[in-house]
């Protein structure tokens, strides 16, 4: 560590609140995300609850999963939610040609969801098909599953098993539809998505105000702005029977097309690039964001990031459609340095879903059969738990850069909050693999008496967690030293630490 580096935290003008949706989760049907690493069926030797396995939903009850998107990406435009209801022997069997040409054999259909979003805790944010479907065939869904058991839908759903109406908080309008969801132009989009945002309603009378069900419509690809101006213009001209209340953007850690980065066994120069990419995300909110403020100043509606993550070049021996990669402390970093970004721009991001949740890209839990191993990921969105509907804090901080070779990059990110009961948190990330940061941190009209919390680090940046070494990466405690009222924090290299501040 050389000369400290003064980090400055002002209680005194607290921001936005850090929406729990933050830290939410993309399910898909994509390789093994659903079935092997959710669902192993009833019969299986697999502990498992109503055929959903134990140890996965532990894991995620564990991470307090605010809302899980399903059953796609490219799979929710070509999925008819008709296959997978019923009684398990009359399930049609189909292919999955977006992933694989995987076997579909629709046995985790919308029963089973609700029965696993039930199980962990969390809430549902089902994606409606847009491309291939009609908006009959989403209204009916809806139908199906939010409406009254005195309704033939209320009946059809009662009859499979579940009288009550599921509560259905997030509708996703749609998937990429300027890609795999139809290649429609942003303005063709708008024409297709009203009628939906207009017909498929929730049904479920408990859901009102606060609790009303909210649409999200298809927004950008990376840097392009056509969906986002075609979309916000949409909105700023909606009248009482349509709106929305998201809008989406996609977006991925890949430092270029296709993904070629490895997983695992990397050098400096892969880690240094790659992280160096992953601060795109802020130019990408800023610039969506500068345009949604032009039709919605009072930012009412959110921009969603619900497909991020670091996309790397697939394991080897995989299926490359099924999108199988190891999860490194590099990944973690990249993990929490996206988390940063979002809370840093919670006036307008209230909403983001990892891709994805089990066994697919960047995913907080990997299965093998019976095996389970949580990823380095999964640790950082258990070590921010604290920051979920946390408060905003402003910081400063001014840490220099790390640069490996021609690139250039901030050595340090941080961010502070403070959560639900009041106690003030702070997340630091030394992105420099070499040198630890020693940090003397103020809180202004704050006498600090302790920093206590928790680091995540490994002996190497390329370290990773897996069924026969579990443990490499994983968190341990931290403890801060506390000199004239400021706390002093040493930050090893590659590490990410969170502490409460009191
Ligand atoms: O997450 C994998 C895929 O990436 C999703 O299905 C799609 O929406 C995106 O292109």
């Amino acid at each position: 560590a050389d000369t400290p580096i003064v980090l400055a935290v002002d209680t005194r003008s607290p921001g936005p609140r850090i929406d729990r949706n933050l830290f939410g989760q993309f399910a898909e049907h994509l390789g093994t995300g659903i079935y092997g690493g959710v669902w192993v069926g009833r019969d299986s030797a697999i502990p498992n609850v109503r055929g959903i396995r134990k140890d996965v939903v532990a894991a995620l009850r564990a991470i307090k999963v605010p809302n899980v998107r399903w059953p796609g990406g490219c799979f929710a435009d070509e999925y008819h939610w008709r296959d997978g209801i019923g009684p398990a022997k009359g399930r049609k069997v189909s292919i999955n040609s977006n992933w694989g040409d995987a076997v579909e054999p629709n046995s985790f259909g919308t029963d089973e969801f609700f029965d696993f979003i039930d199980q962990i805790g969390s809430e549902a944010y089902v994606s409606v098909n847009l491309g291939s479907g009609t908006v009959k065939e989403a209204a009916d869904w809806l139908a199906y599953m939010t409406a009254d058991p005195k309704t033939t839908a209320g009946q059809e759903r009662a009859a499979n098993g579940h009288p009550a109406p599921y509560k259905v908080k997030y509708l996703g309008i749609g998937n990429e539809s300027w890609g795999c969801g139809g290649s429609f132009s942003g303005d063709e989009y708008v024409a297709l998505m009203r009628p939906f945002a207009r017909f498929v309603r929730n049904y479920n009378p408990a859901q009102t105000g606060d609790e009303a069900m909210r649409r999200i419509a298809v927004g950008p690809g990376n840097a392009k702005l056509d969906y986002t101006e075609a979309v916000m213009k949409a909105y700023k001209d909606h009248n009482w029977a349509w709106s929305i209340e998201g809008l989406s953007l996609h977006s991925y850690t890949t430092a270029g097309w296709p993904p070629s980065y490895a997983s695992e066994n990397f050098d400096e120069a892969a880690y240094a690039s790659l992280i160096k990419s992953t601060w795109d995300m802020d130019k990408l909110i800023l610039a969506h964001a500068a345009v949604m403020d032009k039709y919605d100043p009072e930012k009412k509606v959110p921009l969603v990031v619900d497909e991020w993550g670091v996309w790397l070049k697939p394991n080897t021996g995989t299926n490359p459609g099924f999108l199988q990669q190891q999860n490194s402390m590099r990944d973690a970093i990249i993990a929490a340095l996206n988390l940063n970004i979002f809370a840093r721009h919670a006036d307008r991001v209230r909403m983001a879903n990892i891709a994805q949740m089990t066994n697919v890209l960047q995913a907080m839990i990997l299965t093998d059969g019976p095996k389970m191993v949580l990823t380095p990921t999964y640790h950082i969105f258990k070590m921010y738990l604290p920051f979920q509907d946390a408060t905003f804090v402003p910081l400063k901080l001014d840490a220099g850069s790390y640069t490996h070779g021609a690139v250039t990059q901030p050595r340090l990110d941080a961010i502070a909050a403070r959560d639900t009961a009041g106690k003030l948190w702070l997340a630091l990330t030394n992105v420099d693999p070499h040198r630890a940061a020693r940090i003397e941190a103020s809180v202004a009209g704050m006498t600090v008496h302790g920093a206590r919390g928790e680091i995540l680090t490994a002996p190497r940046f390329d370290a990773v967690n897996s069924f026969t070494s579990p443990d490499v990466v994983r968190p341990k405690p931290f403890t801060g030293v506390v000199k004239d009222g400021r706390a002093a924090l040493v930050i090893p290299a590659k590490s990410v630490v969170v502490v409460a501040i009191d």
